[in-house]
């Protein structure tokens, strides 16, 4: 069960995979989650976890964007949440049931490290302000690199090393701008 607030202390890879992918049910969006920790501390295999949860890619397939800053993956549903069941346009437009996912805009998820971002010249190349004019959600590792001007709900996840293999997680309470939306999460 996620709790905000409350650190959590993960043993293993496979642990953080498994709280990213917890939280990846509590996100609607737009969220910014902000993925804070030094280097090594297992800021991507959380969004492992929260990706794979989203149902928009397999964990392997959720890599560090060191070098090109950003990763979008994309997910059919308009929801978080399991994967919406695939179906070709063709085939939902046979089976009324199936038309609201062939006509949902795709969910865009946005993987960003900004660890080597220079500036804002940097930003602009990355076409994160289309990302933040739709609804999506967009995890941002090293995110006190850059601060990013947005009314969206944050949810903010400090992850620290502890002894080997042991790491703190503690998520923060969803934070939520006066002008911002106000549904950055789903209720359990
Ligand atoms: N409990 C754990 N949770 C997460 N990662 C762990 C854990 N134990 C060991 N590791 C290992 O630590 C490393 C974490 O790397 P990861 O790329 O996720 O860190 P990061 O915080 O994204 O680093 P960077 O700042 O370089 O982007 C991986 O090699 C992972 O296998
Ligand atoms: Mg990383």
């Amino acid at each position: 069960m996620l709790s905000f607030g409350s650190p959590f202390v993960s043993h293993s890879p496979e642990e953080t995979i498994a709280k990213g992918r917890e939280l990846a049910q509590r996100l609607t969006p737009p969220v910014l989650v902000m993925l804070a920790g030094e280097l090594g501390s297992g800021k991507t295999t959380f969004t492992k976890g929260i990706i794979s949860g989203l149902g928009a890619a397999e964990e392997n397939e959720v890599t560090s964007p060191t070098f090109t800053l950003v990763h979008v993956f994309q997910h059919r549903s308009t929801l978080a949440g399991p994967a919406a069941p695939a179906i070709s346009v063709s085939h939902a437009l046979k089976d009324v049931k199936n038309l609201e996912y062939a006509v949902a805009p795709p969910l865009k998820i946005y993987h960003v490290d900004l660890y080597r971002i220079e500036g804002f010249a940097d930003l602009e190349t990355l076409g994160l302000e289309d990302a933040l004019s739709e609804s999506a959600i967009v995890i941002i590792e090293w995110p006190e690199r850059f601060s990013l001007r947005s009314e969206w709900p944050r949810i903010s996840a400090r992850l620290e090393h502890l002894e080997g293999d042991s790491r703190r997680i503690t998520i923060s309470e969803p934070f939520l701008s006066e002008n911002g939306a106000t549904n950055a999460l789903n209720t359990p």
